[in-house]
Formats: structure tokens, sequence, C-alpha cells
């Protein structure tokens, strides 16, 4: 005979408690800090939910709309929020050029703008350049507002995305070290997202950079009240780099959100990229010295100069997973702002 001993919370999983517990409902989505460590594995614990459904449908949404407003360039946050609306059975309005197509080319400021979409909409989802022209802004929008990334400090669904990742690649963060490096953290509002995500799931990070490009005194302020734990190394060799990813459990490099038509601030990333750069031989000794496979992830879109192409079908990708993993947490996010 079996004798089983059964806890308190013993009951079939329901994505309605799961989602309420996530605290997003009604809310705009701007920094993971926003959220306790409970509240964001709830919503990892509703991604993984509706994982089955990420390439089929749900009626979840029935009847809701999604605007996209994409001030910046965009494939993978666009596409994949609102794909991940169309899985949940809802619908989307997209603007992917506002600045040439919308009312704002014509003078209407974003307060308007958002307060004006709100009628059409049950939630909205923003990319902008200028984070301090959508802080000023927001309490236009009458429904919750997702940021695509807003300004060089935020860009929450992707640091969600990859804490995702690193819940489902490794099932903890209690232990884990994960190294953040770029030539131009000043801009790497997707490395900075990840890093708060993390650091409010406990991980350590390890932050390497340049001391030209340093990171923005926010993210610092953001990590420093919630208690992170972060080293800061600036303006390796080489050989040190590599001493830094041996350190670590992923390695992420956030990229570069900068447009080809801003040749001075790319220069800015690519002149001092080099130290930075990782090859599938390198990730290799670090394996035999430490027996660890780091993962390498990135936000893409990358640059040649960033990392070997070699990396793509080895053990060492993480960055394709994350954009799979993109659709059922956003899934997860929409659900859980709007309310099912
Ligand atoms: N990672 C990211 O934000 O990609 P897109 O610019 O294509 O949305």
């Amino acid at each position: 005979m079996v004798c089983m001993s059964l806890p308190k919370s013993f009951s079939p999983f329901a994505i309605k408690e799961k989602l309420e517990e996530t605290g997003l409902k009604g809310k705009n989505f701007k920094f993971l800090t926003d959220y306790s460590r409970r509240q964001l594995q709830s919503l990892f614990e509703a991604g993984e939910m509706l994982e089955p459904f990420w390439r089929s449908k749900l009626e979840l949404m029935n009847g809701k709309v999604l605007a996209t407003l994409f001030f910046q360039p965009s494939t993978r946050t666009r596409f994949s929020t609102e794909v991940a609306m169309i899985r949940l059975g809802g619908s989307v309005l997209s603007e992917s050029n506002p600045t040439t197509s919308s009312s704002t080319a014509k003078g209407e400021s974003l307060s308007d703008y958002l307060r004006t979409v709100s009628n059409y909409a049950d939630v909205i989802a923003l990319r902008h350049p200028n984070d301090e022209e959508v802080f000023a802004s927001l309490a236009g929008a009458r429904v919750p507002v997702i940021s695509g990334g807003w300004g060089n400090v935020t860009h929450p669904t992707q640091g969600l995305l990859d804490v995702y990742t690193i819940y489902r690649a490794l099932g903890r963060f209690e232990g884990i070290k994960v190294m953040i490096a770029s030539s131009d953290l000043s801009r790497a509002r997707s490395g900075h997202s990840f890093a708060l995500g993390l650091a409010a799931m406990g991980a350590e990070l390890l932050y390497v950079g340049t001391s030209e490009n340093a990171i923005p005194q926010t993210i610092l302020d953001k990590l420093k009240a919630a208690d992170a734990k972060v080293t800061v190394r600036n303006d390796p060799t080489h050989e040190e780099f590599l001493d830094s990813l041996a350190e670590a459990d992923a390695c992420y490099l956030p990229g570069c959100s900068v447009p080809k038509d801003d040749p001075a601030a790319r220069a800015a990333f690519l002149d001092k990229i080099k130290p930075f750069y990782i090859t599938l031989e390198a990730l290799e000794k670090v394996k035999k010295k430490t027996g660890k496979v780091v993962g390498v992830m990135h936000s893409l879109p990358r640059n040649d100069v960033e990392f070997d192409y070699a990396i793509d079908d080895s053990e060492f990708q993480l960055y394709f997973q994350q954009m799979a993993f993109s659709v059922p947490i956003r899934m997860a996010l929409i659900a859980g702002m709007v309310g099912i």
C-alpha cells in the first residue's frame, strides 16, 4: 500500500490564481524591481502553464485588444508581444512607425496619444527613445502600459524573458552568477533590465564594461535599493575578460541598440569591444577547466564583432532559446496585466 503525504497547497494548476498572485493587473510594467520575488515566481509559473499554447491558441483574452506603439525599430519585441496576444485569443492594433503615420506626426503629445489609444485598446505596449518623456506622459494612459524599451534604462519585458530563460535552463537563482558584458553599458537597457530581474530573484551579478561608457546611475541606485550582489569590473584585457567568463554560470551580451545612422554612438560601442569577444574555443576551455557550460545570452540582433557564429549550434547557445521563451512569458504578462 502506498501512503501519501500531501502538502496543504495540493490542488490542480489554476492559471487565474497564479496570475492574480503576480500583482500585475491594471499596472504599468516599467522595472522588474517593482515586483517581489514571490510575484515574479508566480509569473514564471504562469508562463510555464502557458508554454503548451505558445504555438497554438487559447481563448483567455477574447474581445481584448493590444495596441503596439513603437517609436523605434523592433522585430522581436513587437512581434512576440503581438503574437502573445493573438495566442491568448485577443486582437492587435499595430503602429510600427508612429512618428510618420500617427497623429504624433502632427504634433500630438505622447500623453494625449496614450490617452487616445486607451479608448481603443485594453493594454498598450510602447517603445520610445526618451524615457523622461515617457515617464512624464504615462499618466495620460487609461489602460496599463508595457515598456517595450524606454530610453537607455529600461526594457523590462526583455529582462523578464531573460530571467525566465535562466529559470527554465537552471531552475534556480540562488548561487547563480551571471556576467553582463559590454563595451557600452551606458546604453545597455536590455542588460540592465535583466540585472534588475536577477537582483529581484537573488542571483549574483558580475558587470564587465568600460569606465568611459559606464552603467547609468538610475540602474546602480535600483540595484542598491534591491540589495543586489553586484561586482563591477571595467576596462579588462581579453585575458581578464576570459577569467571573468570562467567565474560565471551564464554570460549576457546586451548588444548595441544604437541605430546605424548614429555613427558616433556606434563607434563608441565598436571601438572598445575587442577584449569582449567570445569564441566557441574559449567556452570549451572554460568547460574543460571548470566543468561548467557557460550559456551565452544575447538580446539580439547581434553584431558580428560580439561573438563567434560557431556558438549557434553548440551547447553554449541560449540566445535563440530566449526568443522562443519570450512568447509564453509575454502571454503570462499580458494576461496578468489585463486580467482573465
Ligand atoms: N531584443 C530586442 O529588443 O529586439 P528587437 O529590437 O528586435 O525588438
